[in-house]
């Protein structure tokens, strides 16, 4: 009895010695955690291979490369910057290099290397990099507009006001003072651009020719509503409305578009006597709105002919 109770003692003595030395052993980094999913296995690998020799052990863009670049390779760990990134802009960047987003081609495409699911295998391990910590359940998608412009400049909200969380109004500084939100000088964009990016990235080179020439970067108009129509910004602003309730998610979109003016299908709907949420820009959203607003928030927005066209 007591031997038999000794000996279960010794076992468990000794399991627990096991795992000890194999906790230890998995400490010192011989092989990464078995309870990783298989991705970021996969993905570990992957970057050991093609990326560290730039963006370092650590993914903190301190490579043995890195040094030679005028851009420097990114800081893969910064979750401040990544996390807002959606997976679909990070495949394309790995497949297709900087230039796929307007980034530095520093950063070069690896579509000759592996495919899209190893690129995907790829971000699931950038993600356990981050610092504060990713969390999937907040991750959003990459928005495309079909039909979106093709602009002088490949000027990226995604980054800008996505990543980087610049202030959409630091640009648009006269959305709650005027009737047009504005769009920024090419001054106040060399103002950033005097250092960042100007020697490698030849869509920032754009923005110093347009300088140097004193001419405006030609942007093509997006949202517009036909000239009899009056829309101010300044009170929709002070009303408390975001500019996403009307643009979208901007801040999601690397080339910002939009899907406005009547549409045949909505149009079949209504003779069919359904009742479909009119299409952004037309006359019939900006009454709806109105009166929605009117009846929930006792607002005055108005209805009358001549308040909008005059
Ligand atoms: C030859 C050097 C080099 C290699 C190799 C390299 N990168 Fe990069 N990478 C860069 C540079 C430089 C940038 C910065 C581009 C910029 O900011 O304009 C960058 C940027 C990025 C970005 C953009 C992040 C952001 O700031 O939005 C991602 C994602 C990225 N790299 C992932 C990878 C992955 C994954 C690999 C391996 C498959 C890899 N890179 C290999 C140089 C490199
Ligand atoms: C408040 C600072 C700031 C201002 C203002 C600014 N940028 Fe940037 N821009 C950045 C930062 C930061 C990056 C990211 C650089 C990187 O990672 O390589 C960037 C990246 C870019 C890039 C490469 C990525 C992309 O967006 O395609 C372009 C092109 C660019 N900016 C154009 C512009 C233009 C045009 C303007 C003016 C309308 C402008 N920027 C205004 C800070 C700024
Ligand atoms: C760094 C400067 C910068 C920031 C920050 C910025 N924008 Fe822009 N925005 C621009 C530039 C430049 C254009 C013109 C090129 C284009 O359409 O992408 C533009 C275009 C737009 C347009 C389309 C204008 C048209 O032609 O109809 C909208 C809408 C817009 N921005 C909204 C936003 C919102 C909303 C935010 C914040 C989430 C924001 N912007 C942040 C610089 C900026
Ligand atoms: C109630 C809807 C609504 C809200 C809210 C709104 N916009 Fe607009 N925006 C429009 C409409 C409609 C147009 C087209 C106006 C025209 O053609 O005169 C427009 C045009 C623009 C333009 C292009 C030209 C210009 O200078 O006006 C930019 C840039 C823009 N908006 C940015 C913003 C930003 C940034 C915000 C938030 C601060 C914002 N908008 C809030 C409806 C809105
Ligand atoms: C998302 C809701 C929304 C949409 C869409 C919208 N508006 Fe408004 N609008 C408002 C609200 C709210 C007010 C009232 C603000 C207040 O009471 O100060 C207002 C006020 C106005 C005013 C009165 C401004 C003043 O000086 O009193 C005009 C003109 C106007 N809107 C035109 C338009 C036009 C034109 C469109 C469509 C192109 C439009 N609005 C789309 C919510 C909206
Ligand atoms: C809240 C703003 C607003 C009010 C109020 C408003 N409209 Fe409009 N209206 C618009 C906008 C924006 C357009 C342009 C978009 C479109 O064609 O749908 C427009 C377009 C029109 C058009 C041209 C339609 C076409 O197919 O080209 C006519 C005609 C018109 N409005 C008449 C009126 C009359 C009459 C009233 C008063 C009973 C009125 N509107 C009140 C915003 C308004």
């Amino acid at each position: 009895m007591i031997r038999r109770r000794w000996a279960g003692g010794a076992a468990v003595g000794l399991i627990a010695l096991i795992a000890l030395a194999s906790a230890l052993w998995s400490r010192a980094g011989a092989a990464p955690a078995p309870s990783q999913p298989r991705e970021v296995v996969a993905g570990r690998q992957l970057y050991l291979t093609h990326c560290v020799v730039c963006h370092g052990d650590a993914g903190r863009g301190d490579g043995p490369s890195a040094a030679g670049f005028a851009t420097k390779p990114s800081n893969l760990a910064d979750g401040r910057l990544m996390n807002g990134l959606p997976d679909a802009f990070l495949v394309n960047i790995i497949l297709r290099g900087g230039p796929g987003e307007g980034l530095s081609p520093g950063m070069p495409p690896f579509a000759a290397y592996f495919g899209e699911a190893q690129a995907r295998d790829l971000v699931a391990y950038l993600r356990t990099l981050a610092d504060p910590p990713f969390a999937h359940e907040a991750a959003r998608p990459l928005v495309v507009v079909p039909g979106a412009p093709r602009q002088p400049i490949f000027f990226s909200h995604l980054i800008h006001a996505g990543s980087f969380q610049i202030d959409c109004q630091y640009c648009h500084a006269d959305a709650r003072r005027s009737e047009y939100a504005g769009l920024p000088s090419v001054e106040r964009c060399v103002g950033c651009h005097k250092i960042i990016g100007v020697q490698d990235n030849p869509e920032i080179g754009k923005i110093h020719e347009f300088a140097r020439r004193g001419q405006p970067i030609p942007w093509v108009r997006v949202f517009k509503v036909p000239e009899f129509t009056h829309f101010p910004h300044k009170p929709h602003v002070r009303a408390g409305l975001a500019c996403q309730t009307c643009h979208g998610p901007i801040e999601r979109m690397r080339v910002v578009g939009a899907q406005t003016g009547p549409r045949l299908l909505n149009d079949l709907a209504r003779l069919i006597g359904m009742r479909p949420a009119s299409p952004p820009l037309t006359m019939g959203w900006c009454v709806d709105c109105h009166r929605a607003e009117n009846a929930t928030r006792g607002t005055r927005a108005p209805l009358d002919c001549i308040a909008c066209h005059h």
